[in-house]
């Protein structure tokens, strides 16, 4: 518990200042997207029955739904560097990527559903809706890394 107080010290002088740094604000969002793609990942190995997991399957499913939420905030400040495959459109067709984030927050929030209520076939059926959603905003806005 000792080793909790500087941490809340730093955390306090970070929201204190209005600049945030670049390479943790891409850093935060490509994280949130990192998740999404391993909840993703092991939804996919359980509804595939590659692995026994099924009691996991509700946890993931709930994270995808809660993760999805923040897109649109975790990527409405323009930043990039190096580091971001991001588009430029994100921004200048916002309208578009929060369209495209929102019907990720969809099809998460029905997928969760469907595990909640053990209806397997609208399971496979959000499963894939969920991943065109990310195919779509990915071909829209993502640039392709190593060309
Ligand atoms: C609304 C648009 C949008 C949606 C929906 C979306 N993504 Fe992304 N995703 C992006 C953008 C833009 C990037 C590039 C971020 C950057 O590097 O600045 C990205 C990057 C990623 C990355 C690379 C992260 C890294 O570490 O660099 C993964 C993995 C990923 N997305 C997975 C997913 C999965 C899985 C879904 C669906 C469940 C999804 N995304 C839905 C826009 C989206």
């Amino acid at each position: 518990m000792r080793s909790l107080k500087p941490l809340i010290l730093v955390a306090a002088a970070a929201f204190s200042s209005a600049a945030w740094a670049d390479d943790a604000v891409v850093k935060y969002r490509q994280n949130q997207m990192a998740a999404l793609g391993a909840h993703m990942g092991s939804i996919t190995a359980v509804v595939k029955n590659e692995v026994p997991h099924t009691d996991q399957l509700n946890a993931h499913a709930q994270a995808l739904a809660a993760t999805a939420l923040f897109t649109k905030t975790v990527f409405k400040e323009k930043v990039q560097n190096s580091q971001s495959a991001s588009k430029d459109a994100v921004w200048s067709d916002w309208d578009r990527f929060a369209k495209d984030a929102d019907a990720l927050q969809e099809a998460a929030a029905q997928l969760a559903k469907a595990v909640a209520a053990n209806d397997q076939g609208a399971v496979r059926k959000y499963v894939g809706e969920v991943g065109k959603t990310c195919k779509s905003c990915h071909d829209q806005f993502k640039l392709k890394k190593g060309g």
